[in-house]
């Protein structure tokens, strides 16, 4: 609000000062803001029916002009605010002067953001529903895939391919949640707090917060216009689901490596390089993987800037912008590429099936079947195992692929067991055996698409 203290510019101050050239992304909130406002002055007498008309019609046209292109944005205008309400006095003169009766930039500002944030999450929510969809018809196809289960990145344990796109739906359906639960837990309206204390009108706070979808006033004016807590849910919310993106990410582009060929990722969604000519790059997924470091930067930056701040604005809370919509964006775009991504991925189930034939990934049954059926505790029925697998590994076999007179002979323990014991090796009885809820078997795999299916069908 320099304009008021003196007339002469100062283009370095404008520079540094203004926020315009990032806030106007507000001007929307901004708007709809000054009707929602201006309504309840006139609801409660503090402005006239001509006046409220008068507003609202330079505000709807200010809306057009911006949505067209044609409102210029100046520096010297400083925000958005300021930006609005300006060119509100060029078209309607006198009546615009009064839109700003009972508010203040302060409760403003936090209102434009808690809008746009609003409307931020049910979008991000929106995408995270349908990358969930489009997880759920790859992984339809893919109860019967089965690969290698991985634990400190060596072969664990055989798995479904079902299974493992499951368990990225379950990060994904916690991210949906968490963006869900961001919009109502943050839920009150600002609007009407003025700088810091209340304002000395007879207001109707209710009216402002129901007209602008808000369940309810903010209870205390003072942490109203300081409060930035639903920017800092978003910027978390958002790391949290770039994080799973970027892990995501990582095995994807193992698994479509030449030594993994278990997944293929679509040209459409890959990259040539510049001097080798045989390379397809799998950019996308890269790229993927490397926009976490910014969106974790972002929140990190607005705690910083945050902490330490006395009540109520300071003019360091400007800085709460540019995170934000940086990490909006990257959500956003990062979610649109994703989806495309994992709609166009092609799964290589006989190269997945075919790595299981190494690392005996059927140990832990061996040992199993040891237990209910040959009386053996679970430690002296691992430690025959253990020589077991040592003796397989001597005759270059996987456990899988032994047969009995091998089994007998690799250790004093298991010279007398029984035949059975090879169906226990077998990859496919391995995972269709691990049927507890959760568990990775075909099976508990169709039970838990089914939950997906109807929750997909629940959610609005
Ligand atoms: N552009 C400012 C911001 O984004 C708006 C609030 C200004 N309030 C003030 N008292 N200077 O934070």
């Amino acid at each position: 609000m320099k304009k008021i203290l003196k007339n002469n510019s100062n283009a370095l101050l404008d520079k540094f000062n203004s926020s315009i050239m990032f806030d106007k992304r507000l001007y929307k909130e901004d708007i709809k803001g000054s009707i929602a406002h201006c309504n309840m002055l006139h609801k409660q007498k503090i402005i006239t029916k001509d006046e409220l008309e008068q507003i609202t019609k330079g505000l709807k046209q200010i809306l057009q002009e911006i949505n067209e292109g044609k409102f210029e944005f100046k520096l010297s205008d400083e925000d958005i605010h300021m930006a609005i309400e300006s060119r509100l006095t060029d078209i309607i003169g006198k009546s615009a002067k009064k839109m700003h009766t009972s508010r203040s930039r302060n409760d403003q500002v936090a209102t434009d953001m808690a809008l746009y944030l609003k409307k931020q999450n049910k979008k991000i929510a929106k995408k995270l529903k349908k990358l969930i969809g489009v997880f759920y018809e790859q992984a339809i196809n893919s109860t019967d895939a089965i690969l290698p289960g991985f634990t400190h990145l060596q072969h664990a344990q055989p798995i479904t391919f079902s299974f493992f796109l499951l368990a990225y739906m379950n990060m994904f359906k916690r991210d949906y949640d968490r963006f869900k639960s961001n919009i109502k837990r943050n839920n009150t309206c600002p609007l009407g707090s003025g700088a810091l204390a209340g304002v000395p009108y007879d207001i109707d706070r209710e009216l402002s917060a129901s007209l602008l979808d808000f369940k309810a006033p903010s209870a205390n004016a003072l942490d109203s216009v300081s409060n930035r807590d639903f920017s800092l849910d978003a910027l978390y919310a958002i790391s949290t689901l770039m994080m799973h993106i970027s892990k995501l990410s990582e095995e994807l582009i193992i698994y479509s490596s030449f030594e993994f060929d278990f997944i293929k990722m679509s040209n459409d969604y890959c990259t040539t390089s510049s001097i080798m000519p045989q390379k397809i790059n799998p950019d996308v997924a890269e790229l993927l993987r490397g926009k976490s470091g910014r969106v974790y930067g972002n929140l990190i930056s607005l705690l910083t800037t945050l902490k330490g701040l006395p009540l109520a604005y300071n003019k360091d809370m400007q800085e709460d912008k540019e995170g934000v919509f940086d990490s909006i964006d990257t959500a956003n775009i990062s979610l649109d590429i994703l989806i495309e991504l994992i709609k166009t991925m092609k799964i290589n189930k006989k190269q997945m099936r075919q790595a299981c034939e190494v690392g005996h990934l059927s140990a832990t049954d061996g040992a199993d079947y040891l237990v209910s059926n040959e009386g053996f505790s679970f430690r002296d029925a691992y430690y025959a195992i253990k020589s077991l697998t040592a003796y397989a590994n001597t005759i270059n076999k996987d456990v899988s692929k032994l047969n009995i007179k091998e089994v007998r002979k690799s250790c004093e323990e298991l010279k007398d067991v029984k035949e059975d014991i090879l169906d226990a090796f077998k990859i496919e009885q391995c995972v269709a055996k691990r049927n507890s809820y959760g568990g990775t078997s075909p099976k508990q795999c169709t039970i838990a698409l089914e939950e997906f299916k109807k929750w997909l069908k629940e959610q609005k």
